[in-house]
């Protein structure tokens, strides 16, 4: 699938709009992680990839009223050349929240599942790396328990990181993928 400009030249456009050093980072993590579902699934890797980079594009703007979040994505997007099924998949990670008329969308294409399941398992790794001092040595074990447990990272939907099971992917293959992707970026994201 053709993408209309480089992943360097998509960091540049997320860093103009985001600057927020943690939202950055939840970025690259779902960049990385969603590059580890496209090499699972045999799809394309820098498709996937530039989804989860730029999934949250217009975040750094929206986020003072996130009932705005993703009403400012399309058009940013398509300046840069990006066409309507790479726009459609981005905005489908808002599908079922209160933000842009997404409410009552539902998710029902494979990439929409894993860009949505993607993005939103960083939260709980990234959670449960802080806890335990790092990512090296994360088990999908421990992980899975933090899974369950509601109290922990509580506004991270369980739900929709279990959509992994409509791509196919039972849900502890899908955390051992997130996990590997996000150590491999450990660096980048100050995780030990
Ligand atoms: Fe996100």
């Amino acid at each position: 699938m053709k993408l209309p400009i480089t992943r360097e030249q998509a960091w540049k456009l997320v860093q103009k709009h985001n600057s927020h050093v943690a939202d950055l980072s939840h970025y690259l993590e779902s960049e990385a992680v969603m590059r580890g579902v496209a090499r699972h699934l045999g799809e394309d890797e820098e498709y996937y990839g530039m989804l989860g980079l730029l999934h949250d594009i217009d975040w750094g703007i929206t986020k003072d009223n996130d009932a705005t979040h993703l009403t400012k994505a399309p058009d940013i997007l398509r300046e840069s050349g990006f066409d309507d099924a790479f726009i459609q998949a981005v905005v489908s990670h808002g599908y079922g929240f209160d933000c842009a008329g997404l409410k009552d969308c539902v998710r029902n294409e494979s990439i929409q599942h894993a860009l949505a399941a993607s993005e939103t398992v960083t939260g709980l790794i990234y959670a449960y790396a802080l806890m335990r001092g790092g990512i090296t040595g994360m088990e999908v074990k421990g992980l899975k328990k933090r899974f369950k447990s509601p109290a922990f990272a509580a506004k991270v939907n369980r739900d929709v990181i279990a959509e992994c099971e409509k791509l196919g992917i039972p849900l502890d293959d899908f955390l051992q993928i997130a996990i590997d992707s996000i150590e491999k970026i450990k660096d980048q994201i100050g995780l030990k």
